[in-house]
């Protein structure tokens, strides 16, 4: 069974060398599936253009809170736009990061967020969420929305948090950082998320998993990131990557996409 990568920036400026190569060497490295998220308007229209060209790439559109200082009507307009076409399979990445000083002010990141989730329920899109130091702000606002559906993305929140998120129909995406030594709440929270909620992204080219760390993230590092989540749940990494495989294409919509992208993929070859 092929690895779906939920999250993976292969828009970035660190591919510019050799994106092509990357991306055409995914499906033979075990990669079948991958969501690129854009940070803003430039970004979503550069992870669609990936989408368009390769079969296995599907994009997401929207306004990273690290970018979304002076976000006009013309910006949530061009997402919105970006958001209707076939390849896009989700609104994000969006959300809130307190983490970083510089970053625009708590109500602006707020409204952005907010202007993006309703963009996302009125096209009947999931939503990736970007939270960073903000989880009790992201939980407010995302409870406001009971229709809403999605993914946290790299989910650094308490298991008190995930169970709210669970409980209301969340998936919790797990990244490199659960391979780092001092990963102390991660376990804890995958111990309460049930199998069929998990998904496994890189953040590529960033959270490279150990033994890599250091280097330039790509999908192929996942297997790091399978095999550790794989033995906190006491399954096979094999049937981790079969389950989360699984568990993508039912958040995004990629059923039929996926049968006929790869009909082999489909009788489960393990
Ligand atoms: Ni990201």
């Amino acid at each position: 069974m092929p690895i779906f990568d939920t999250h993976a920036h292969y828009d970035s400026g660190s591919f510019q060398p050799d994106r092509g190569e990357v991306l055409s060497a995914l499906p033979a490295g075990g990669v079948g599936l991958v969501v690129d998220p854009g940070c803003d308007v430039e970004s979503s229209r550069a992870a669609l253009s990936l989408a368009e060209r390769y079969p296995h790439v599907y994009a997401a559109a929207g306004i990273h809170p690290g970018d979304c200082a002076g976000c006009t009507e013309a910006d949530f307009d061009a997402i919105r736009e970006l958001c209707r076409q076939k390849k896009v399979v989700a609104v994000g990445e969006i959300g809130l990061d307190y983490y970083w000083a510089e970053n625009p002010p708590k109500d602006v990141q707020e409204t952005v967020f907010r202007r993006q989730i309703e963009l996302a329920l009125d096209l009947n899109l999931p939503v990736i969420v970007h939270d960073r130091d903000a989880h009790g702000d992201s939980l407010r606002i995302v409870l406001d929305y009971p229709q809403l559906r999605g993914v946290f993305h790299c989910f650094s929140g308490s298991p008190e948090m995930a169970e709210i998120l669970l409980k209301r129909g969340w998936y919790l995406g797990f990244d490199g950082p659960i391979t780092y030594k001092n990963a102390k709440r991660a376990p804890e929270v995958a111990a309460i998320t049930p199998l069929d909620r998990i998904l496994v992204e890189t953040d590529a080219p960033y959270l490279t998993p150990v033994p890599h760390r250091g280097k330039r993230n790509d999908s192929r590092y996942l297997p790091f990131v399978l095999e550790t989540l794989a033995a906190w749940k006491g399954v096979s990494a094999e049937e981790l990557t079969a389950i989360t495989w699984e568990n993508g294409l039912r958040l995004f919509g990629l059923e039929a996409a996926a049968s006929a992208l790869s009909p082999s993929a489909e009788s489960g070859t393990l």
